[in-house]
């Protein structure tokens, strides 16, 4: 969590900073600051509370100067203060850090550093990389990044400036994500490309523990034992335009309304435009290697790990080999039953989910090959894994996933399609309907977004109910967490995703005229269990919301409101089921919530335990 830039070039560095952090603010946002390097002096200015209150302050009377860095908080260690606030200082004043992760031996390096006669000033395990930073200092900033970094445990990515090296900007990486942006005579380092879209696409990406020293026209990277390494660029494809939030009230409505396009494009050129074939060469598994699979095991965590169960129903069935799911922070910590012959489908947006990651490195560790699904372009998951398919969705910026996840959801039907292929576990008449109807569903998709008036008008009414519990049977089970986990991290309501037939063991008890419960009742195998499980709220006096087929007659005979969305093959029905649950998500918090896309103490990418 957290978001750092740090800048170097010829504009004034705090408007520059300002801007990078804007886009960063759903890493965290309790807090903000930068500082600003000039004339040999650092000035450092922060702020408590949202990165606005920050800019005001600056606004008013901004620091001077082409080289600085910055930072928007979600706290970990120390309550939100401006002592707390980053950027922070060694003794003197010289040496300015800001920093992303959990420094895990900060104690222990404080006590040494106390020793040694330093003073802190605040309560941050950040505070002992600057001071750690002054021991080693002696004019070589790099080299002193170097050496401290060497002594640190945990994760992070540092910026750091210092007083007499007006010149360059010094920054290291463990398991926090560090981007360098080139421009034309200016340099970036930030959290995330979103932080310097506008300026430049052409990055490199920092690996752990390297030390990367950027000036206005030069990078340098280095080893901690000081090798120096050929920094190689890439251009990446998003643009600045992706990153804004383009007439909407949120990102988060604008990114729901973005999933027509963002499913085409995770489609394209993996589905051929004949529909008779499905190519994943990003996979980088051979025939052998698939027919070879005897399971499957899913590391996600959230939203992505909801993608996963939709994964499991879909890959099991097709191909006929047992899928695993499991939350990351769960599978790091018992012994999962992975080896040689276990695919690990790896799935996360952001491609740095601690959890995720150390799930990750354990299944490859016990042998197994890894796959990431993930829509971050260089991102730790894609680097570390033997294979990576990317979800073209565009940058997500509201903390609440919506895209990401449906795209997810066709990289996981392309993948189920595809080994199914490979192993004949697929009559070719099935996969035929099945290709198709992927096919139709960003039309689908649109359909349903061009009219939901349903479901603003079911927000107005409901906004205020107690709770909600989203219930479904079969692959749906997936909507009906996923769609309670949008009501709960954005609209603040308690609500809960069930398997439909666990009604009766337990969650009916809850059922008053105060509790809205959610039914997924889209044409599939089980659609007249869920009528029965529908009956049996309303005898309890509960409202019930159905999401339901557009031609789907009997189901007004048994919810009080229906969500509509297009029939599709049962197996595909999530991407479109997923729509109106994120809107209804959405526009109930509108009444209730100012802060759609940076809900109350969540961060977009949870880096830290
Ligand atoms: O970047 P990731 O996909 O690994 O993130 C996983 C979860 O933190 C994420 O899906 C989270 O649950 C979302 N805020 C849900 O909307």
């Amino acid at each position: 969590m957290c978001g750092i830039v740090g800048y170097i070039g010829r504009n004034e560095a705090w408007s520059v900073i300002l801007e990078g952090l804007k886009r960063l603010e759903y890493r965290g946002y309790d807090s903000a600051g930068l500082a600003v390097l000039n004339n040999g002096t650092i000035d450092v200015r922060k702020a408590v509370g949202k990165l606005k209150v920050l800019e005001s302050s600056v606004k008013d009377n901004p620091p001077a100067g082409c080289i600085g860095v910055g930072h928007t908080r979600w706290a970990t260690h120390g309550r939100p203060s401006d002592e707390n606030a980053h950027p922070h200082t060694d003794c003197s004043g010289r040496i300015t850090v800001v920093h992303n992760g959990i420094i895990e031996n900060y104690l222990q390096l404080k006590s040494r550093l106390e020793a040694r006669g330093h003073k802190f000033t605040s309560e941050t395990d950040t505070e002992v990389a600057a001071h750690l930073i002054e021991e080693y200092y002696d004019g070589d900033l790099a080299s002193a990044v170097r050496r401290a970094a060497k002594e640190l445990e945990g994760s992070f990515a540092l910026v750091v400036m210092a007083q007499d090296e007006p010149g360059c900007l010094v920054g290291a990486r463990r398991h926090s994500p560090l981007v360098v942006g080139l421009g034309e005579e200016e340099s970036f380092l930030a959290s995330d490309v979103a932080a310097f879209l506008k300026h430049t696409r052409r990055v490199v990406f920092v690996d752990d523990d390297l030390v990367v020293s950027v000036g206005k026209n030069n990078v340098r990277l280095f080893d901690l034992q000081g090798n120096e390494f050929v920094a190689s660029a890439t251009t990446v494809d998003w643009d600045a335009a992706m990153a804004e939030r383009g007439g909407y009230d949120h990102f988060m409505l604008k990114e729901i309304h973005e999933q027509p396009r963002a499913l085409r494009d995770t489609m394209r050129g993996r589905l051929s435009s004949e529909l008779d074939r499905i190519d994943l060469p990003g996979l980088n598994l051979s025939d052998d290697e698939i027919r070879n699979i005897n399971r499957i095991v899913m590391i996600a965590c959230g939203t992505a790990y909801h993608a996963s169960i939709a994964g499991k129903y879909a890959i099991e069935e097709l191909c006929r080999i047992p899928v695993e799911v499991d939350v990351a922070s769960e599978l790091r910590y018992r012994d999962p039953v992975i080896d040689d012959r276990t695919l690990a489908i790896v799935i996360s947006q952001s491609g740095e989910t601690i959890d995720t990651i150390v799930g990750l490195r354990e299944a490859k560790r016990k042998g197994a090959k890894a796959v990431a699904i993930t829509n971050v372009v260089g991102s730790l998951a894609a680097r570390e894994s033997d294979g990576v398919l990317y979800t073209y969705a565009g940058p997500e910026i509201a903390v609440a996933s919506t895209k990401a996840y449906t795209t997810q959801l066709m990289l996981l039907y392309l993948i189920a399609l595809y080994i199914a292929q490979v192993r004949g576990t697929i009559d070719e008449s099935r996969a035929a309907t099945l290709r198709a109807a992927l096919w139709e569903l960003p039309s689908q998709a649109e359909i349903i977004l061009n009219d939901y008036s349903e479901v603003v008008k079911a927000a107005e009414r409901y906004y205020c109910f107690n709770g909600f519990l989203y219930m479904a049977r079969g692959i749906n089970l997936a909507s009906a967490l996923e769609g309670a986990l949008k009501m709960k991290e954005i609209a603040y309501i308690h609500a809960e995703g069930y398997a439909a037939g666990e009604m009766k063991h337990g969650p009916i008890a809850m059922i008053d005229p105060t509790f809205v419960t959610i039914a997924i009742a889209v044409q599939s195998k089980t659609y007249d269990k869920i009528l029965n499980n529908i009956k049996e709220v309303k005898a309890r006096s509960g409202e019930v919301i159905a999401v339901a087929n557009t031609h789907d007659e009997t189901i007004v005979n048994y919810a009080d409101r229906v969500f509509r969305v297009p029939q599709t093959e049962e197996l595909l029905s999530p991407v479109l089921v997923a729509i109106p649950l994120q809107l209804m998500a959405y526009h109930v918090a509108c009444n209730r919530s100012p802060n759609i896309d940076q809900p109350r103490n969540l961060a977009k990418t949870v880096t830290v335990e």
